[in-house]
C-alpha cells in the first residue's frame, strides 16, 4: 500500500433479502453474535478504511439505523437497479475524495483483513482496478473472471456467459477496488443491456481497460467470500466462523476438550493455558484468563473469568459477572452483574445477582440473592471471609460484614455486622416420642379398615 493513499469503502446493503423470510433485514442477522453489516464494517476499518458509506434501500429502516450506529454514512438507493447503480448512489459522498475505494457486500461477512488489504495493496503496485476472486468447483450463478496473460480482461455474469466462459471456475466475490475517480468515471458508461436489465458494477472492468487501465484478480478462499442469501447460508457462515475460531484458539494455546462443541462469539478472548470443556457456549463480551477451567455445559456471556478460576459444569455467567482469580462457580450456579473476589467459592445451586463479594467468601449451596423487588434491582455486599450457610436468602439491599457467619436456611433481611453470627430461621421444637405414637395410631386404623373389607 502506498502509505499516503486514503481508503474508502462502499458497503452494498440495499437488497430485499426475500429468501431469509425474515422481518429483520438480512444484513442484520448475526454470525458469531455480530450482525453481518458490523462484520463488514470491522473488516473495512481493520484494513485502514476511514470513510465508509452504506448503500441502503428506502425500505431498510433497520439497516439504516444500524449503519448510523456503526458510524457509517448513508446513501439511499431507490429503486435498486443493479450493483453498478448501487455504487453510483454513493457518488455524492465521495465527490472530493482523492483515494482508493473498495466495494463490499454487507451479506459477505467472513473476508479476512489481509485479503482486503491485498486488494488495496495491488492498486498501489500493479493495477488500476483489483477484483477479489476465488476458485470454486460450483461456479453456479457467480460472475466469471476472464483472464489473459495474468490480467483480468472482463467479468461475465453467468446469465450472459457463453459455454466457454461458463466453464471458468474463477469467480467474482463481488469485492473490487479502484481509485474513486476511476470507478465513478467508468460507472458513468455502464449500460443495462444485459440479461437482467441491470447496471452491473462488473462492467467497469472492460470499460476501464478500454481506456488503457489495467485490472488484476486478488485471490481469496472460497470460504471467506461465502455470501448469505438464505438461513442455510447463515448456518454455513456460522460453521465456517466457528471452525476458524476453534483453530485460532487452539493455536494460541487454549485447550478445547471437544472443539466441535465449543461455540465462540466474534470477540471471545481466552488466554493461553485456559481449558474449555465440552459443550460450552460463549456469548459476546467474554474473557477467560490463563489457567482457568470452564467445565462442560457452561454458558458465558459478557463475563470475565479470572486466572485459575473454576467454572461449571453447568454454570451460567451472565453479563457483568466478574469471577476473580481462583474463584469458583460450580454446578447450577448463575452469576449476573457481580464481582466475585479472589478465592471466593459458590459451589452449588445458587443465584448471585447485583452483588459484590470480597475475597475468600464461601457461599453455601442454594444461596439466593433476592435482588429484585419487581421494580428495581438492589445490591448485596459480602465482606472478605464471610461464610454464607446453605439455603440462605439474602434480601437486598443488604450488607454482610467480613468474617460473618450465616446459619443455614436464613432469610436475611438486616445487615450483618463483621464477625457476627446471623440466624434468620424459625426456631426448631422437638416433640419426644411423637413419631412413634403417630405410626402406631395409623397402623391400627389401617388394620380396622382391612377387617371391615374382608367381612
Ligand atoms: C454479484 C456480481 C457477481 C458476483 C456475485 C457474488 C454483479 C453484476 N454481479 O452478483 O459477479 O459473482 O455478486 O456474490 O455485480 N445490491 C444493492 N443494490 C442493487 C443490487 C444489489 O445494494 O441494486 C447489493 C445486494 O444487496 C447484495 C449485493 O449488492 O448485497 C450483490 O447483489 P446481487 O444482486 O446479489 O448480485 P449477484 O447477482 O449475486
Ligand atoms: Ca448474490
Amino acid at each position: 500500500m502506498s502509505n499516503n493513499s486514503k481508503r474508502a469503502a462502499i458497503i452494498l446493503a440495499a437488497g430485499k433479502s426475500t429468501r431469509m423470510k425474515s422481518s429483520k433485514s438480512k444484513v442484520l442477522h448475526e454470525v458469531g453474535g455480530l450482525a453481518m453489516l458490523a462484520w463488514v464494517t470491522n473488516l473495512a476499518r481493520s484494513a485502514g478504511v476511514e470513510k465508509i458509506i452504506a448503500v441502503v434501500g428506502e425500505g431498510n429502516a433497520d439497516v439504516r439505523a444500524a449503519a448510523e450506529n456503526l458510524g457509517l454514512e448513508i446513501a439511499i438507493q431507490e429503486p435498486q437497479l443493479g450493483t453498478g447503480h448501487a455504487v453510483l448512489s454513493a457518488k455524492a459522498h465521495l465527490e472530493d475524495f482523492e483515494g482508493d475505494v473498495a466495494v463490499l457486500y454487507a451479506d459477505t461477512p467472513l473476508i479476512k483483513t489481509q485479503t482486503l488489504a491485498d486488494v488495496f495493496a495491488v492498486l498501489a503496485k500493479s493495477a488500476d482496478v483489483a477484483v477479489m476472486g476465488f476458485e470454486t468447483q460450483f461456479p453456479a450463478s457467480y460472475g466469471r473472471l476472464i483472464e489473459q496473460d495474468g490480467e483480468l480482461v472482463k467479468i461475465v455474469e453467468a446469465k450472459d456467459a457463453n459455454p466457454a466462459e461458463l466453464a471458468v471456475k474463477l469467480c467474482n466475490s463481488g469485492v473490487m477496488a479502484a481509485k474513486a475517480h476511476d470507478m465513478f468515471a467508468a460507472l458513468g458508461h455502464v449500460r443495462n443491456d444485459n440479461a437482467n436489465a441491470e447496471y452491473y458494477l462488473t462492467d467497469i472492468i472492460e470499460i476501464m481497460r478500454n481506456s488503457g487501465k489495467s485490472a488484476v484478480v486478488v485471490h481469496a478462499n472460497e470460504e471467506e467470500v461465502l455470501g448469505v442469501n438464505a438461513r442455510s447460508d447463515l448456518a454455513l457462515a456460522e460453521q465456517a466462523f466457528q471452525a476458524h475460531m476453534r483453530t485460532q484458539m487452539m493455536d494460541a494455546g487454549v485447550t478445547l476438550r471437544s472443539p466441535d462443541t465449543t461455540f465462540f462469539s466474534w470477540d471471545t478472548e481466552i488466554e493461553a493455558e485456559a481449558e474449555i470443556g465440552a459443550n460450552v457456549v460463549f456469548g459476546p463480551g467474554s474473557y477467560v484468563s490463563r489457567g482457568a477451567v470452564v467445565h462442560p455445559f457452561c454458558h458465558i456471556e459478557g463475563a470475565t473469568v479470572g486466572k485459575d478460576a473454576q467454572i461449571g459444569p453447568f454454570a451460567r455467567l451472565r453479563p457483568g459477572a466478574h469471577m476473580g482469580e481462583n474463584s469458583k462457580a460450580g454446578n447450577f450456579v448463575e452469576v449476573k452483574k457481580s464481582v466475585i473476589g479472589k478465592g471466593s467459592k459458590i459451589s452449588h445451586l445458587s443465584y448471585i445477582g447485583d452483588a459484590v463479594l470480597g475475597e475468600g467468601v464461601n457461599v453455601g449451596a442454594g444461596t439466593i440473592t433476592c435482588n429484585y423487588d419487581g421494580y428495581s434491582k438492589h445490591l448485596t455486599t459480602i465482606g472478605d471471609g464471610a461464610f454464607i450457610g446453605t439455603n440462605s436468602s439474602l434480601v437486598a439491599p443488604i450488607s454482610i460484614g467480613s468474617g460473618a457467619y450465616l446459619g443455614s436456611g436464613g432469610v436475611i433481611t438486616n445487615d450483618v455486622p463483621k464477625d457476627a453470627l446471623a440466624l434468620g430461621r424459625a426456631k426448631q421444637s422437638n416433640k419426644e416420642g411423637w413419631a412413634k405414637r403417630y405410626r402406631t395410631a395409623q397402623e391400627k386404623r389401617k388394620q380396622k379398615r382391612k377387617q371391615k373389607r374382608d367381612k
